[in-house]
């Protein structure tokens, strides 16, 4: 029923459905939409019915009425059970939500007032507009140069603080193409408002003709797409490009730029990369290990770790290691961070 009056248009107002979990997160707020209506038309509902019925008459005593064990039996499990069976729903929903499939496409996230600057795995960067294939999961790997910044795309259901020194990821796989809305969505200062992005999802023969660099043509708003509607296209992102850094001429891959950038910081000097031990351990095969600590402690390598590694380098020393490693904090910009990152994850062994 709820998916048939759906269908029938009763959307609340909702955006559109771009990805298979916002179907599923709409499935789960239509129940609870429809839940509270349930409920509010049987008490209210009652209470009028009753109030009319048991209205005050001359001659009218209302009998004495003591408790009811079954009735409140009912009134205590019914409700129960419907909230523990919308916390397992939500659960399985959320869960899908923060759990990327592994074979998903990376991309770079920088948030920076007032702008967005996405670094792919192909070497480029755009600024504000993040494109990405269609029907393929993309993961999102996200940071900020200064304060606190909310990625948002709304017809994804997909929404996750970025925060300044540290990694935080998102992901989804798009089935509508097309150009859908990207917002920030934590006050972060005048420009707030205009941090404005587009999501253009492409399809397999765009997201060949983008990857060779080819020019593509106009790519109509998700909307259109969708249901061939009059999408509005208003509000068009204020693209603060003049803000950012002239960044040298970008050549090759992420990787390859990480590669320079693990040789031009010195890096290479302590750090092999084909898995022999020189000053520093070898980075080599190093993400996604278990790295021993000299203090007993142990932690899987990630994009956490290998960024607290390079900033923080005495924080979690390496067993069999000497803590001699100086902190690159203020040396390397964030761009050349992911640069990095995504170097050191194609050393895998
Ligand atoms: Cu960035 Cu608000």
């Amino acid at each position: 029923m709820i998916s048939l009056l759906a269908a029938a248009g009763f959307s609340f107002g909702l955006p559109i459905e771009g990805t298979d979990i916002a179907g599923s997160y709409d499935r789960l707020y239509h129940f609870l939409v429809w839940l509270s209506i349930f409920f509010f038309v049987l008490v209210v509902g009652g209470m009028l019915v009753f109030a009319y019925k048991y209205r005050a008459r001359p001659g009218l005593k209302t009998t004495y009425i003591t408790h009811s064990a079954p009735l409140e039996v009912l009134f205590i499990g019914i409700p129960t059970l419907l909230l523990l069976g919308i916390f397992a729903w939500g659960y399985v929903v959320y869960h899908d939500m923060i759990t990327p499939p592994s074979n998903a496409y990376e991309v770079r996230v920088t948030g920076k007032q007032w702008l967005w600057q996405f670094q792919y795995e192909n070497g480029k960067s755009t600024i504000n507009d993040l494109y990405v294939p269609m029907n393929r999961p993309v993961k999102l790997i996200m940071t900020s140069t200064d304060v606190l910044h909310g990625f948002f795309i709304p017809n994804f259901r997909v929404k996750q603080d970025v925060v300044p020194g540290m990694y935080s990821t998102i992901w989804f796989e798009a089935k509508v193409p097309g150009k859908h809305h990207l917002f920030c969505t934590e006050y972060c200062g005048t420009s707030h408002s205009g941090m404005i992005g587009r999501v253009v999802v492409l399809t397999p023969e765009q997201w060949v003709d983008w990857n060779a660099g080819k020019k593509l043509g106009d790519i109509p708003d998700a909307r259109e797409n969708l249901a061939q509607l009059s999408a509005d296209i208003s509000g068009e992102g204020i693209a603060n490009a003049a803000l950012l850094p002239k960044t040298p001429q970008q050549v090759g891959t992420l990787a390859m730029q990480g590669r320079n950038v693990f040789e031009t910081k010195g890096c290479v000097a302590c750090h092999s990369v084909d898995g022999t031990s020189k000053i520093g351990p070898s980075v080599k095969g190093l993400y996604g290990r278990r790295v021993q600590f000299v203090d007993g402690t142990h932690r899987t390598a990630d994009d956490n770790y290998v960024r607290e590694s390079i900033l923080h380098p005495n924080s979690q020393i390496v067993q069999g290691y000497q803590p001699v490693m100086p902190t690159f904090q203020g040396l390397i910009s964030e761009s050349e961070m992911n640069a990095l990152m995504t170097y050191v994850k194609e050393l895998k062994e």
